[in-house]
């Protein structure tokens, strides 16, 4: 019985191994993405991107937490330093407008991002 099966059982073997070692290969790939990213994440601070704001109860702190919740639906939140007070004052009527925000979110997110601009 092994003189039926012995011709083609290497061929097989060697194929389930190569087919196993790329596995493996593309496992590690994954596992090293998600580490990565994982790290890449971990130095992402919502803190340097949107500083906060001395005074919690302030117009510009509410106009903070429109601008990491509300402002960060359709791509990650820019951090706010990297655009000068003209820039903001040129950006924010088309984003205000895609996000809907009343008046008074509005000018408190405007605000926010004015008071921390690139100078
Ligand atoms: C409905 C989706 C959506 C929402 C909500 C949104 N944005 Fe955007 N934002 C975009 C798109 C799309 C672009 C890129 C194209 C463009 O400039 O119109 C963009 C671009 C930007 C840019 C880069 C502009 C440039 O010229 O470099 C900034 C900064 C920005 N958004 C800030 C904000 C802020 C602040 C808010 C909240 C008030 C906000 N976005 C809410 C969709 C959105």
């Amino acid at each position: 019985m092994n003189t039926t099966l012995t011709p083609l059982m290497p061929k097989g073997w060697a194929m389930a191994a190569t087919r196993r070692k790329n596995l493996q290969r593309v496992g590690w790939l994954f596992v090293v993405s998600v580490v990565s990213l994982l790290s890449s994440c971990a130095t992402t601070d919502i803190n340097a991107i949107a500083p906060p704001v001395a005074d919690g109860s302030s117009q510009l702190a509410r106009g903070r937490i429109i601008y990491v919740t509300k402002c960060a639906k359709c791509h990650a939140p820019e951090p706010v330093h990297n655009y000068t007070r003209a820039e903001w004052q040129q950006i924010m009527p088309e984003m205000v407008e895609e996000t809907h925000l009343n008046p008074s979110d509005a000018a408190a997110v405007t605000a926010y991002v004015e008071s921390l601009a690139a100078r």
